[in-house]
């Protein structure tokens, strides 16, 4: 017998019981907690302004899969409806118009800015003028990687540089992302059967996967963490662009043998020859580029969000699959 009145046995059986509904209350209250916790994360409506874009796509999905409310912002519903099922709510409008953006943000907890140069500015500084009046509570932004006071001289550097300064001016909670280049741009590097880097372009970069880009953009809307922060986005692997362009096309183009090097005269000869402002503005972009390289440090983001594993290997393979979803 135990000083308690129970027997050796008794009482072992009395304390395992007792850890065990302790156990299984702990078990509850866990699994009540993720609920709830999902729950409140269901209650939160983020709009997503550039939700049809070659990020906003991935990001909106991706909030959709982690259980938030997804609106989208488009100029054109019907692009959009093709690209989001039911689930996604759609705002027709330009983002740029105050009146339209003051419907679209009703009552949203977030927003998220994923727009052209052209357009960020000011639409940055009316959503952060529209999102203090609709007491939204978080505003994302994606910036760039070099985008610094001594890189404003520089007019799309100098626009992104003020959509920040609207958005940290508004008091409201945000986390800007400047992410160096996207995996997702190479297809873009390849025109007409050719592959081109315009410039000499020597710096490396980590390029990174929208994927996993979209994960650290919905992580920080449930981060504290993440709050009122400034966040540098690298994927794991420095590499040159044309290095980059090259194992991009011996995948996906394997009849280009080579990637050309187009100099900047030949740019601008190009871009008045054809009148294409876009390529003007191309030029000038990669101009910029090969002069600053890939700014900033991502141990922060890295560290507060979980760093972006994405290879370009496992890229590619990544893309061959979704190539061949949606073909078969
Ligand atoms: N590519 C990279 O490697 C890289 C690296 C770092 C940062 N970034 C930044 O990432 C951001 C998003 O890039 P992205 O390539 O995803 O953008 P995007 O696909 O070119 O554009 C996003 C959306 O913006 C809307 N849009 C386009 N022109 C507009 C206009 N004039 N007025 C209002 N809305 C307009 C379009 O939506 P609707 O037609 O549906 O309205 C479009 O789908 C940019 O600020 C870019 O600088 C890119």
């Amino acid at each position: 017998m135990t000083s308690t009145g129970l027997s050796p046995h008794q009482l072992r059986r009395m304390i395992i019981g007792r850890l065990l509904a302790a156990r299984f209350i702990s078990y509850l209250l866990q699994g009540y907690g993720v609920r709830q916790k999902e729950e409140r994360k269901m209650q939160k409506t983020i709009l997503v302004i550039g939700g049809t874009g070659m990020l906003g796509q991935p990001v909106s999905h991706r909030l959709k899969e982690d259980g938030f409310r997804v609106r989208i912002m488009t100029r054109d519903a019907q692009k959009a409806r093709k690209l989001f099922d039911n689930s996604f709510e759609i705002v027709a409008g330009d983002p740029a118009d105050t009146s339209i953006l003051e419907e679209a943000l009703d009552g949203c907890y977030g927003v998220h800015i994923s727009l052209p140069t052209e357009v960020e500015q000011q639409v940055a500084e009316a959503v952060a003028k529209v999102a203090s009046e609709k007491a939204v509570e978080r505003i994302s932004y994606v910036s760039g990687a070099t985008v610094a006071e001594e890189n404003r001289c520089f007019f799309l550097s100098n626009r992104k540089f003020l959509a920040e300064k609207a958005i940290r001016d508004s008091g409201i909670p945000h986390t800007i992302f400047c992410p160096t280049w996207f995996m997702e741009s190479l297809p873009m590097f390849v025109v007409q059967g050719r592959a081109s880097v315009l410039g000499k372009q020597p710096h490396p970069y980590h390029w990174v996967a929208a994927d996993d880009f979209s994960r650290m953009v919905s992580t920080a809307y449930g981060s504290e963490a993440a709050a009122n922060k400034r966040l540098f986005v690298y994927g794991p692997e420095a590499i040159t662009m044309h290095e980059a362009l090259r194992r991009y096309c011996s995948v996906f183009h394997p009849d280009i043998k080579k990637v050309t090097t187009m100099p900047f005269w030949l740019v601008r000869a190009l871009a008045v020859i054809t009148r294409s402002q876009k390529l003007e503005t191309a030029g000038k972009l990669m101009s910029y580029f090969e002069k600053v390289g890939e700014g900033g440090d991502p141990t922060e983001a890295n560290h507060v969000l979980g760093a972006p594993m994405t290879t370009l290997n496992e890229w590619f393979e990544k893309k061959k699959a979704r190539l061949g979803a949606a073909i078969g």
